[in-house]
Formats: structure tokens, sequence, C-alpha cells
């Protein structure tokens, strides 16, 4: 039987060739997302639920017209990706302050922003994903003026579509994290969504509740409430019924 080719390996997914030219495998695992702090522990069956979440949020996405890099899951773990040159930049789009936000201008956590804001951090673990600035990007050739104008106006309609999903299953979107990558057709560059889209890149308030089921609750205060992957997909509909972070969850292929 022929092995297939391991792409990439991050800290909480693997990227495999795909089946035709152009597509990749990607395959979500259990551990915590790379420069989570603090550190994440994997949680079980965290991967089989993300898959499940991205592959729900991109699909909106698709299907209201705003590209990105999702084909279709393939399985409890895996989906087909379209192959995309990633920008490296971490887009982050903010709605309420929170997180580095809150701690850099101190404006308190859970304050609404007059208006969705859009930052931009340099992709170096490294370095620490330091917050980069437009002028940093044009100078330095990570992308062009006309890149960046094209990266907000997707960024915003991912935070529309994001937000008012969210919104009617009683969870705040406070901030998220996009990846943007470039895919050609013929002599035209397009940019898309990539990575994914899951708890491990959002942070969510609970509206219904006094706890908020926030990603970092749980490893810090397990809860009915803090267990934010399960949470979020049985608010959707998209829990797979033989899931639950207790129960180790069996892989189809
Ligand atoms: O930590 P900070 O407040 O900058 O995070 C903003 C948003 O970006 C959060 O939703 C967080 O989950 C996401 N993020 C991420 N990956 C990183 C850094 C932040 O998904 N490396």
């Amino acid at each position: 039987m022929a092995r297939r080719k391991k792409v990439y390996e991050g800290k909480a997914k693997i990227l495999y060739e795909g089946p035709e030219p152009g597509t990749l495998i990607q395959y979500y695992k259990d551990d915590g997302r790379a420069g989570a702090t603090p550190p994440q522990a994997a949680v079980e069956g965290k991967g089989v639920l993300n898959n499940r979440l991205s592959e729900f949020f991109m699909s909106g996405l698709n299907s209201i017209g705003v590209p990105t890099h999702f084909i279709r899951r393939l399985n409890m773990r895996e989906q087909l990706v379209r192959m995309a040159e990633i920008v490296p930049l971490e887009v982050v789009v903010r709605n309420f302050a929170a997180g580095e936000l809150s701690t850099r201008l101190g404006i308190p956590e859970g304050t609404a922003l007059p208006r969705p804001i859009v930052e931009y951090y340099f992709k170096d673990e490294k370095l620490g994903d330091p917050m980069v600035a437009e002028e940093h990007i044009i100078a330095f050739g990570w992308a062009s003026q006309q890149d960046l104008d094209d990266i907000v106006a997707l960024a915003l309609r991912v935070n529309d579509f994001l937000s008012g999903v969210m919104m009617g299953i009683g969870i705040r979107l406070a901030d998220f994290r996009l990846e943007v990558g470039r895919i050609w057709e013929g002599d035209f560059m397009r940019l898309i969504v990539a990575d994914e889209i899951s708890p491990d890149s959002c942070r969510l308030w609970d509206t219904r509740g006094t706890e908020a089921p926030d990603r970092e609750g749980v490893t810090r205060e397990p809860g009915p409430l803090a267990d934010v992957y399960t949470e979020l997909a049985r608010r959707l509909g998209v829990l797979p019924s033989n899931v639950t972070h207790t129960t180790k969850p069996t892989l189809i292929n």
C-alpha cells in the first residue's frame, strides 16, 4: 500500500498531499493549537469536532459567496481542501475588547468596540507572532495594498457571517483569527479563507449563562459550559452522535 506524503505538521493539524493536483488533505489532531497561552492541553475528540465545526463554517461561507479553501469533509478527522499559498499573516478581527487588546490598551475585557477592528500579526512562532502594521506588510512584500484591501473586505464578511450564526445560538463572537491564502486561476489571483474556523481560532462568550464557553476554560475550569467544542457543535446541530470528550472517537479510515 502506498504511504501518503505528509506536506506539513503543525500542533493541531497535519496536511497530506491530496488526491488531485492543487488539493490537500487536512487532518485534525486533538492537540492544542500552536502558540496558545497558557499552553493548551490535548482534548480528546477535539479534532473530530473541529473538523465538523470548520466544515460547517467554511461551507456556510462558500454558500454565501465568500471563497474558502474547503472542498468537502472526507471522514471524522479529515477534509479535502484547495492548496493555497498562505499569506504569512494572522488576521484578527475584534468586536469586543479581550486578550491582547485589553492587555495592550487597558480596555476592560468585554467592552464593545465602536466598530470591528482588524489587526495583523506576522506568522512567526519564534518571534511570538508580533503585531505588524500595513507599512511593514507592504514594505516587506508579505502582501500588497490591494491584497490588504481585499483581506479587510474578506475578514469583515467572515465576521458578519460568524457573528450572525453565533448570535443565533446564544454565543457572542468576541474576536477570531483568520488565515488567508492565494490561489491562481489562470493569470488571476484570488484570496481565500484558509486553515480552519473553530473554537481554536475564536474567542466565544455565552450569552445564555454566566460562564463563558471559552476555549481557555477547557483547560482551566472544566464544567458544563467550559467544553466549548461540544457545546458549540451541539448548539449548531453538528455534533456527531458518537463523539463526546469522554468516549474515544472511532476513526473510520
Ligand atoms: O490573544 P489575542 O487576544 O490576540 O487573540 C485574538 C484572537 O485570535 C483569539 O480569538 C484567538 O483565539 C486568536 N488567535 C489564534 N491564534 C493565535 C493567536 C490568536 O487563533 N496564534
